[in-house]
């Protein structure tokens, strides 16, 4: 399933992250591929240990924290440093691909399962053309360009691909999550049993059906959820 995110980020989080993206210096992005993804990989990325890497990682951590939304949907429980890419020029596309499954936490070593792709859009859609990504999904083909400081989360599994731009520059930030729960289906039906509560107990108040199905939520999230 994918998941639009609105607003994960504030005006003020991304004019600051597009300032410190336009002043970074830019490495090939092939280091952080697998071998497959790299012969199909055409773009830049920040160095994962540069200073401004890591204040940006912090903004967006922050901000994935204090995000009712992203919680619900993601339901995380370790969620890698964000990366940061560019595309634009001649480095331009990352063509059709699936994400590692497992990839190791760059301070920690710990090795973490990528059961969510979360793509977090930066530059505003009218400062350039293409660059949508493009998510197979059950319902076939999405192609997603968002608002700068949107994001979208999709399973793991998926392939996907980010179309040439061909004018400007597209900014995004991306990362990964290992979920308390890793099926996508379950995941699925806590989120839709999630939104579905809140609209009733915004409607009604806290009614003794609103508590009762609260708790049958918590006890599935018991029931599936791996800490
Ligand atoms: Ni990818």
């Amino acid at each position: 399933m994918l998941i639009q995110i609105p607003a994960l980020l504030s005006p003020a989080d991304v004019a600051r992250a597009r300032d410190v993206l336009a002043a970074a210096s830019w490495t090939d992005g092939r280091v952080t591929a697998g071998p497959q993804a790299a012969a199909v990989k055409r773009n830049q990325q920040l160095p994962v240990g540069s200073d401004e890497a890591r204040a940006l990682q912090r903004m967006i951590l922050a901000a994935v924290e204090r995000h009712a939304l992203f919680f619900s949907a993601a339901l995380p429980k370790r969620v890698l440093p964000p990366m940061f890419n560019r595309y634009g020029g001649e480095l331009n596309t990352y063509g059709a691909h699936v994400d590692q499954a497992i990839r190791y936490h760059p301070d920690t070593g710990q090795a973490i399962r990528t059961d969510l792709s979360c793509t977090v859009f930066l530059a505003d859609p009218t400062d350039y053309d293409g660059g949508e990504l493009v998510i197979d999904d059950t319902f076939g083909e999405r192609r997603v360009k968002l608002a700068a400081g949107d994001a979208v989360l999709y399973p793991g599994t998926s392939v996907h691909r980010v179309e040439p731009v061909t004018r400007g520059v597209r900014y995004a930030s991306f990362f990964w999550i290992e979920s308390l729960v890793r099926s996508d289906e379950q995941r699925r039906l806590l989120f839709e049993m999630d939104l579905a509560l809140t609209r009733l107990r915004t409607r009604d108040g806290e009614s003794a059906e609103a508590v009762a199905l609260v708790g049958t939520y918590h006890n599935l999230l018991r029931l599936w959820a791996q800490t």
